[in-house]
C-alpha cells in the first residue's frame, strides 16, 4: 500500500521523507501555483528528495497534440516521474499512445466506475478517482473507490488504484478498507494520521512514573 504526499512543498517533502513512509508525491497546477517560482526547478528538486518515488506531473496544455509533445517532455525529466493527464474523452487517443510507448500515465480527474475501466483497458499506470470532490457533492466518494476496486479485480487489471482528493484522516482511513493501492493526501491529513492523543498522554505518563524511580542511569 502506497503513500503519496498532495504536495509541492520542497521542506515539508524533505522533512517527511525522511519517515520512510512516503512512496512518492503528486502534484498538479494549483499546487505548484500555491508554492509559486520555477514550477520546473521543483519538480526536479522533488524527483531528486525521493528518487525511488513516483513523481505524478500534470499536463498543462489542452490541445491534444500539444499534450502528447508536453507528456514526453514532462516524462523526460526524470525517471520517476508519472504524467499526470486528465480523463476527458479527448485525451483518450493520446493515452493510449503514450502507454504503448511506455510512458506512466496517471490519469486524474476520475470520477465514475466507468471512467476508471477505460482507463484500466488503455493499461495505464494509476487512476486517481477524486474522493473529496464526490463527497462536496454528497455522493460518497469511497463508494466509488470499493466500485473501482472491485471491477480492476473482476478483470485482472494492472492498473493501481490511487485514492485522490482525499481531505480528512476518516476519508484516508476508508480507501485503505475500500482496497485503495495507494492514497495521496495533503500535508495536514498525514500529520494528523500519524498522530494520537493517548499515545501522547502514555508517553507522559511512562516518563512521569520512571522519574519518580530515581534510576540514573538504566540500562
Ligand atoms: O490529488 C488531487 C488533489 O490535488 C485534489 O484535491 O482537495 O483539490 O480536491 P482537492
Amino acid at each position: 500500500m502506497k503513500i503519496f504526499l498532495d504536495t509541492a512543498n520542497i521542506a515539508k517533502i524533505k522533512e517527511l521523507s525522511q519517515t520512510g513512509l512516503i512512496d512518492g508525491i503528486t502534484t498538479n497546477p494549483s499546487l505548484l501555483f500555491k508554492e509559486g517560482g520555477d514550477a520546473k526547478k521543483i519538480i526536479l528538486e522533488i524527483c531528486s528528495i525521493l528518487p525511488d518515488g513516483d513523481i505524478s506531473v500534470e499536463i498543462t496544455k489542452t490541445n491534444p497534440d500539444d499534450v502528447y509533445k508536453q507528456a514526453k517532455e514532462i516524462a523526460a525529466l526524470s525517471k520517476n516521474i508519472i504524467v499526470k493527464i486528465p480523463c476527458h474523452a479527448d485525451y483518450y487517443k493520446i493515452i493510449n499512445k503514450l502507454v504503448i510507448e511506455e510512458v506512466p500515465v496517471n490519469v486524474t480527474l476520475v470520477f465514475t466506475m466507468l471512467q476508471s475501466l477505460m482507463m484500466a483497458k488503455l493499461g495505464v499506470t494509476y487512476i486517481s478517482p477524486f474522493v473529496g470532490r464526490l463527497d462536496d457533492l454528497d455522493v460518497d466518494g469511497n463508494v466509488i473507490i470499493s466500485e473501482i476496486r472491485e471491477m480492476l479485480d473482476n478483470y485482472n487489471f494492472e492498473t493501481e488504484l490511487l485514492a485522490a482528493s482525499i481531505r480528512t484522516v476518516r476519508e484516508f482511513h476508508e480507501a485503505i478498507l475500500n482496497g485503495a493501492d495507494a492514497v495521496t493526501m495533503p500535508v495536514e491529513i498525514f500529520e494528523k494520521s500519524i498522530k494520537h492523543i493517548l499515545t501522547n498522554q502514555g508517553i507522559e505518563k511512562f516518563t512521569e512514573d520512571w522519574k519518580k524511580l530515581g534510576i540514573q542511569q538504566f540500562p
